[in-house]
């Protein structure tokens, strides 16, 4: 079976609560299950993780290439725009990165439109809500 992981960075823990009118009402946790539901569907085995230390995402990404996982779906959130750390790391895995935003940050504040995670990525989705993450999965289901 294939290994996906999928990260999540600081704040979406606080999903469902967390300004809803720009995330949405569903909860990190609602999220997940929709990502196993759409999992078990294409056979594939998904580690859902989030945390809102830099150093523990970098320590996830090295885990995913040193265990031959065969995608990785990140939302680095606030991450994104400040993070060459992650950058870095991202750029160590052989397999495809797909991007996730729930907002479209490129529309958003100006500080929001450099994204450090795009130039090593396959793939973005922004701006879909949860649907980005079903979005992500199904991408990469076509790349590998
Ligand atoms: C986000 C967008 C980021 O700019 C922001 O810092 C987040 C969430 C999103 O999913 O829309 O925390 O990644």
């Amino acid at each position: 079976m294939k290994k996906i992981m999928i990260l999540n960075g600081p704040n979406l823990n606080m999903l469902g609560t967390r300004e809803p009118d720009i995330y949405g009402h569903q909860t990190l946790k609602d999220i997940e299950k929709m990502c196993h539901d759409k999992a078990s569907e294409l056979d594939y085995e998904i580690i859902f993780r989030q945390s809102n230390y830099e150093g523990q995402l970098v320590e996830w990404i090295q885990e995913a290439f040193k265990e031959n996982y065969e995608g990785l779906v990140i939302n680095a959130a606030a991450y994104t725009h400040t993070s060459v750390a992650i950058h870095d790391a991202l750029k160590l895995l052989g397999c495809p990165v797909i991007e996730v935003h729930l907002s479209d940050p490129k529309t958003r504040e100006e500080f929001r439109h450099f994204s450090y995670i795009e130039s090593v990525a396959a793939h973005g989705f922004s701006g879909h809500g949860a649907d980005g993450y079903i979005l992500a999965i199904k991408k990469l289901k076509d790349l590998l």
